[in-house]
């Protein structure tokens, strides 16, 4: 597959360090063999995540200069709501210092018992956790393809809408406190979700008067699958796409850390200033800071209003799509296996296949993470049975559907080379695979415990 070349120019650059094999070794089994805790200076490519680690552009940087520090209704803010009102269509719009700020404001307000159950085409770990702490019980509910990596399906971040119905009559509507759809779905690979089945969610819920919730961390990204894959779409650009897709929904929390390309930022927004508003701004007020500024600096809301505009340029999607497809061909030459088709942000390498030798409690996803730190020096991290947590009830392993390690990859940041770098490197552990070894976990926190676990190879 040919690269889709850069629309844009490097202007300024941040050196990284080369090491050695020996030298990271050294390094990681220093941090226990995880790889959080190794020092970023000691990564030569960092995949751990797209989150926050984008490059912002030169028109980012000097709004950034500009940015209006006020306490309350400065400039940077009327320009954030703005833009995003133009483009999601929601009236009311809360800046809050990221993602998961926005679903800790949304959930408390949105689960008004005990017990009430909220579905998800797939939660991202955060949203989970925000449902389980209102005291809601998330119910994934992604469609079956999603879950088969070796299909090439367009829209394999979808709602399974057939279940939908099926989970509804089961908990009867009135126990559903809400409907959250992830896009893209990045736990079942950064996978697209399609606008047809966004109708047909929107359809359900409103039929039996639930909200539903769009998590909009990778909006733009799936607008442009949109164009790409779906029928009727080619002609509509991405933010008329948006502006039908958010239509289905009634709110919106969205990590601006990812498509809208800022460090720091997230995003509340309700499309009609109604019932729940008030509750959310007392909430965003006591934990967040004044609703004018919601946790971020001017700046970063300054920011965040230029990034939010040039996420859904065509021609940055084109090429950000273009290289996360670009590094799957490179391996599927390789004959390595992923979750297919590539997704928007990241390639999820299925370890479980490349390494059919480490059974899923010593942690496939995990080891391979490992491996390529050390053949090298890129940081990855599992998706698989080690970042699941034991089951609350029983002390047990969970075992995940399917053993991943995600390359996610930032955006504007690293070059063809770059992405040429992380195929060779994993060409070379795939010729040797069966010399990668499993691992145990020697101590583990009671929760989350993938960020801080230490573990040794056996
Ligand atoms: N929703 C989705 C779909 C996400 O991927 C994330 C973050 C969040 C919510 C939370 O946003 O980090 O700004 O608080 N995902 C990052 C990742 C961390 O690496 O996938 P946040």
């Amino acid at each position: 597959m040919k690269y889709i070349p850069e629309p844009f120019k490097i202007k300024m650059v941040e050196p990284i360090r080369m090491t050695t094999e020996a030298e990271r070794r050294e390094k990681i089994a220093a941090c226990d063999w995880n790889g959080f805790g190794l020092a970023a200076e000691d990564v030569y490519i960092d995949l751990l995540t797209d989150s926050g680690t984008g490059a912002m552009s030169d028109s980012q940087w000097a709004a950034m200069l500009t940015g209006d520090e006020s306490y309350s209704g400065g400039r940077s803010y009327y320009h954030l709501v703005e833009n995003a009102r133009e483009i999601f269509g929601y009236e009311w719009i809360q800046p809050v210092h990221q993602g998961r700020a926005a679903e800790k404001v949304l959930f408390p307000v949105l689960v008004e018992r005990r017990g009430q159950v909220v579905i998800s085409n797939t939660f991202f770990d955060t949203t989970r956790a925000h449902v389980g702490l209102a005291g809601g019980r998330p119910v994934d509910c992604v469609c079956p393809e999603g879950l088969d990596s070796g299909l090439d399906a367009p829209f394999k971040g979808d709602m399974d809408v057939d279940r939908l119905e099926d989970l509804i009559t089961e908990f009867g509507a009135g126990e559903v406190a809400g409907i959250v759809m992830t896009i893209t779905n990045n736990s079942v690979g950064g996978q697209p979700v399609s606008m047809a089945n966004m109708k047909a969610t929107s359809e359900i819920a409103a039929r039996h008067g639930i909200p539903v919730v769009i998590d909009a961390a990778r909006f733009a990204e799936n607008a442009y699958f949109i164009k790409e894959r779906e029928e009727g779409y080619a002609d509509k650009s991405t933010r008329e796409i948006t502006r039908e897709f958010f239509s289905y929904a009634d709110i919106f929390t969205m990590s601006a850390k990812k498509d809208a390309i800022a460090n720091m930022g997230g995003l509340l927004g309700v499309r009609e200033e109604g019932e729940h508003v008030p509750d959310v701004k007392s909430l965003v007020i006591a934990g967040e800071g004044y609703v004018t500024y919601g946790g971020l600096s001017g700046r970063d809301l300054a920011a965040l209003a230029v990034g939010l505009v040039e996420g859904l340029d065509e021609d940055y999607l084109r090429y950000r799509l273009g290289q996360v497809a670009y590094l799957a061909a490179q391996l599927d030459e390789r004959g390595i296996p992923f979750q297919r088709p590539a997704g928007g942000h990241a390639v999820f390498v299925d370890a479980g296949r490349l390494l059919p030798h480490i059974p899923w409690y010593r942690y496939p996803g995990h080891a391979l993470a490992v491996e390529l730190y050390i053949e090298a020096g890129i940081r990855s991290c599992d998706i698989g049975s080690y970042l699941m947590d034991r089951d609350p009830a029983t002390g047990e392993q969970q075992r995940a559907p399917l053993e991943f390690t995600r390359l996610a990859i930032p955006r504007r940041t690293y070059t063809q080379s770059h992405l040429d770098v992380i195929a060779e490197a994993l060409g070379e552990i795939a010729d040797r695979a069966e010399q990668v070894k499993g691992y145990e976990i020697t101590w583990e926190p009671k929760v989350l415990r993938h960020f801080t676990s230490k573990l040794r190879p056996v």
